[in-house]
């Protein structure tokens, strides 16, 4: 390139600086102009009200695991083998909700099926309870890449279906598992050696308030099992509440 062309390139990034246009949205230039450009991504043709997460709300757990199936909204879908949705028993009373699938919940399609869920189930043993007596879901339904935290924006897009999952359960009490699902669900940015142990309220359309109780997440107490004696405590809270004392 020429002393002459580069100063005119220059001149040229510099003036779409300062009209605004300073990212660059896509990772290969597309010319535009060429008349074989490939066609732009697609979305797969869904009605848009899927897309926003706003058709005629479910009215059974069974339209809405149709519903949360045919999502299209939360990114996370992208990179994920399979939509993580509930497992346990939605009459028992006792809903957990957790942050996000992993592995091995990707991988068979159930959540808390890995080592933090070898945990939950002897948490869940601790109150007399199993999957039996529970039921449980996460703020997102599929495993964000490398297991990081679910972004806030992507909990939000998730949001709308995790509430009408409390609607649809009417679940007498929620065990909250972990700072991210606490942050979503009670709309707070405390963090969860705050939150954990004070039972608190969460409004859901069409259902008296539902109790909730932040707790430490499982896979934070396999880092520091120290902190197991203050969710034991919280887990006979939960019990108290649960047996009406
Ligand atoms: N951690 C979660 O928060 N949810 C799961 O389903 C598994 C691990």
């Amino acid at each position: 390139m020429s002393t002459g062309d580069r100063a005119a390139t220059t001149a040229l990034l510099r003036w779409y600086v300062d009209m605004g246009a300073d990212e660059a949205l896509a990772p290969e230039p597309l010319n535009r102009l060429a008349a074989d450009s490939p066609p732009q991504e697609q979305v797969p043709s869904e009605p848009a009200a899927v897309v926003a997460g706003q058709q005629a709300p479910a009215t059974t757990l069974e339209e809405l695991r149709a519903e949360v199936e045919g999502f299209r909204g939360c990114a996370l879908r992208t990179d994920a083998t399979r939509t993580v949705f509930a497992d346990g028993n939605p009459e028992a009373g006792l809903m957990l909700i957790g942050e996000a699938p992993g592995r091995e919940e990707d991988r068979i399609g159930l959540p808390f099926v890995g080592s933090a869920g070898k945990l939950l189930d002897q948490m869940l043993a601790a109150i007399g309870r199993d999957r039996t007596s529970a039921y449980i879901t996460n703020v997102v339904f599929w495993r964000p890449p490398n297991n990081r935290t679910p972004t806030d924006e992507e909990m939000a897009t998730c949001l709308p279906l995790v509430r009408t999952h409390v609607a649809l359960v009417r679940p007498q009490a929620i065990l909250l598992l972990g700072a991210a699902a606490a942050r979503v669900l009670l709309g707070t940015r405390l963090g969860i050696s705050k939150l954990r142990g004070q039972w608190r309220e969460i409004p859901i359309e069409g259902i008296p308030p539902v109790p909730v109780l932040p707790t430490f997440h499982p896979a934070f107490l396999l880092r520091q099992p120290a902190r197991k004696a203050d969710a034991w405590d919280d887990l006979r809270n939960l019990k108290r509440r649960l047996d009406g004392s």
